[in-house]
């Protein structure tokens, strides 16, 4: 499996910049994600979401990075670098396939000004041109209906819906998918 770097210099469209998360925004980074549409839709644990959390996650996140299957961003304000507005993900990337996930969400205060349109731009433009990806996925809870307008927004083509897809909470979810290939990105 090949190590993923991060961009250099990092993805950037004038709403947001990409890059890696510091320890120091831990405080933020909770603050933003205890928010409850983030909980109900990309918490599919049954423990409470805690910043312990997100301290566990650093060795995660780097130990994915160097097998090749994760990079994941703090969506950060480019005025201001030290401001996390949200996280995205590269993830479940296959270098032999050619494919990889995406997922993004956003504290309450930096929804409705295309910051999740520009971060999936970013990393789909990315993925395409850097690391060579053929196929690009993103996956929501079915009545997550804004993030099905991003997907929309960016061109990906929903392609159906998995039943009892995935463990959630303490019960089991379905998940909407959405395919984009190169060309199709809007
Ligand atoms: C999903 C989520 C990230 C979408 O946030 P969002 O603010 O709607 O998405 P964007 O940042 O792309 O902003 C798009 C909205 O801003 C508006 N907007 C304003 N300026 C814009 C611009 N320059 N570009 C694009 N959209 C713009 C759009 O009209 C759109 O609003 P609409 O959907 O009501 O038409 C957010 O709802 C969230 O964090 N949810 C909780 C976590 C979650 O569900 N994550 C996804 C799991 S699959």
């Amino acid at each position: 499996m090949a190590v993923l770097e991060f961009p250099n210099p990092a993805l950037t469209d004038g709403t947001v910049t990409l890059r890696p998360w510091r320890a120091a925004d831990v405080p933020q980074r909770f603050a933003a994600f205890s928010d409850p549409l983030c909980l109900r839709y990309s918490w599919p644990h049954p423990e409470p979401f805690t910043a312990q959390h997100l301290r566990d996650r650093a060795a995660a996140d780097e130990q994915a990075r160097l097998s090749g299957d994760r990079l994941a961003f703090a969506v950060a304000d480019p005025h201001d670098l030290g401001t996390v507005l949200g996280g995205a993900a590269l993830y479940d990337v296959d270098l032999e396939q050619l494919r990889a996930r995406i997922g993004y969400w956003l504290g309450a205060d930096s929804r409705g000004r295309g910051a999740a349109t520009g971060t999936v731009r970013l990393l789909a433009t990315w993925s395409f041109h850097d690391l060579g990806l053929a196929r690009l996925e993103l996956t929501c809870e079915p009545t997550n209906s804004a993030s099905w307008r991003v997907a929309e927004r960016c061109g990906f083509a929903f392609e159906g819906v998995l039943r009892s897809h995935q463990r959630f909470r303490h019960g089991r979810r379905d998940t909407a998918v959405f395919g984009l290939l190169p060309g199709e990105l809007r």
